[in-house]
């Protein structure tokens, strides 16, 4: 058999011609790279939309990446190159870049999302309970009043909602709040080690149920935490409290963009966001960052919150003292709605100062506003699981439902 007709050449090692893989070999070659980001392999995540071989060996892999400028672009080329060309039959690899469509995207993304799921580790926090990460590029935004005004306004509704304050060394949700008591830790049943027990306030048929390195006051409880890494004491706030029952959980986010984002997607992966920005236009730079983010750690962005908006004075005059469009923009720049525009409003800064979150008795623009948001969560964005539904919360079929498909559609298009 001549070494220079390839075609004829398959199952046979004449010279230096070997036959080159069968589709099948490279794809299982392909499922080794892992794409670092996504946590899992290339091919079960359908970036390979092709592969073609030639006679001669050439293998020339398409591989759609989930935006063009992915900073992985390099890494998983070198993979790509590396896993193929183990087999002798390969000559040479070529990669065919592509980018992936809105729905692809919406797909890659949920099934990473199951993937972390399925690897989650245990927390506290109950499957049923709808997770809402308030977040911000930077700090000064009105983040820690976001929470606690959600917080109150769903509590408000009826709900037990959770509030970690994972600021952990900026803590104000205590003051906030209008809570200053030390949490406890006691012993509980299932348990050999005892379990921070939150601080609860009722509010109207609901309940916060709050945590905080606030709460943290030397002594017992103060010797678990000292020392501990930001991103460890987030995860002990999620393992070690004895959360109970929650229909929401809000978390007061540290402010930027990192570690603590990437410790909770691991940890509540289900787990989305809400990102605050001021008016202010110039805030393109922390828009990129905050699509990073949520690439980066796979959370869902599900709406932004523009806070310190238009101050109207007494006499209804209207002042945009921090610019204007910023939250449309940013909503705009990472594909996600905009829930709201809360005015500056000197009743929101009193009732911080007061312990009492506008949202519950406020009669202004901004209370009105905050209710708003409340009631879109409630209603559209993240309603909370039926009680009909609070028993099949451990089932992982849930997981795909088709809320979250369309959800993800609204934030991964970009
Ligand atoms: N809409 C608003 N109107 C008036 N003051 C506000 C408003 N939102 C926040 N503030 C005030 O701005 C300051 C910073 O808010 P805070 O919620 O602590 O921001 P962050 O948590 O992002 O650092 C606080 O003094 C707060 O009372
Ligand atoms: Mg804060």
């Amino acid at each position: 058999m001549p070494a220079d007709t390839p075609s004829t050449s398959i199952g046979t090692s004449t010279g230096t011609s070997i036959a080159p893989p069968t589709h099948d070999e490279v794809m299982a070659a392909l499922a080794t790279v892992i794409d670092p980001e996504l946590g899992a392999d290339i091919v079960s995540l359908g970036m390979v939309p092709s592969v073609d071989i030639t006679p001669d060996g050439l293998i020339t892999v398409g591989v759609k990446l989930t935006i063009r400028g992915c900073p992985l672009r390099a890494e998983i080329k070198k993979e790509v190159e590396s896993k193929v060309s183990v087999h002798p039959g390969v000559t040479d690899v070529k990669i065919s870049w592509g980018e992936m469509n809105a729905d692809e995207r919406t797909e890659v993304m949920t099934k990473a999302r199951w993937n972390a799921r399925q690897n989650a580790p245990d927390t506290e926090i109950p499957l049923s309970c709808k997770v809402l990460a308030i977040a911000s590029g930077k700090g000064g935004v009105g983040k820690s009043s976001v929470t606690v005004n959600l917080a109150a306004a769903l509590a408000g509704a009826g709900h037990t909602v959770g509030v970690l304050d994972a600021d952990i060394w900026g803590f104000s949700v205590p003051r906030l709040l209008g809570i200053s008591d030390r949490m406890e830790a006691r012993q509980v049943e299932g348990s050999d080690k005892p379990k921070i027990v939150p601080n609860e306030r009722p509010v109207g048929d609901g309940l916060l149920k709050v945590v905080s390195t606030g709460f943290l006051v030397e002594e017992d409880t103060a010797l678990m935490w000292r020392g501990l890494m930001l991103t460890k004491a987030v995860e002990q706030f999620l393992r070690d409290v004895q959360w109970g029952h929650l229909d929401y959980l809000l978390i007061d986010m540290p402010p930027g963009t990192g570690d603590v984002q990437m410790g909770l997607a691991r940890m509540l992966p289900s787990t989305s966001l809400i990102v605050v920005t001021t008016p202010a236009l110039a805030a393109q730079k922390v828009a990129q960052r905050a699509a990073d983010m949520a690439r980066r750690s796979f959370l869902e962005v599900i709406g932004v919150i523009e806070n310190m908006s238009t101050f109207t004075c007494d006499h209804g005059e209207s002042y945009a003292l921090f610019g204007e469009g910023g939250g449309q923009a940013l909503a705009d720049a990472i594909g996600a709605p905009l829930l709201g525009k809360v005015p500056l409003e000197a009743a929101v800064a009193a009732g911080g100062d007061a312990g009492d979150p506008v949202s519950l008795h406020g009669t202004g623009a901004a209370a009105d506003e905050f209710r708003s948001i409340a009631q879109q969560i409630l209603d559209e964005i993240a309603p909370p699981t039926p009680a009909a539904d609070l028993d099949m919360a451990g089932c992982t079929a849930r997981e795909f439902d088709p809320d979250d498909v369309s959800v993800t559609a609204v934030t991964i298009t970009r």
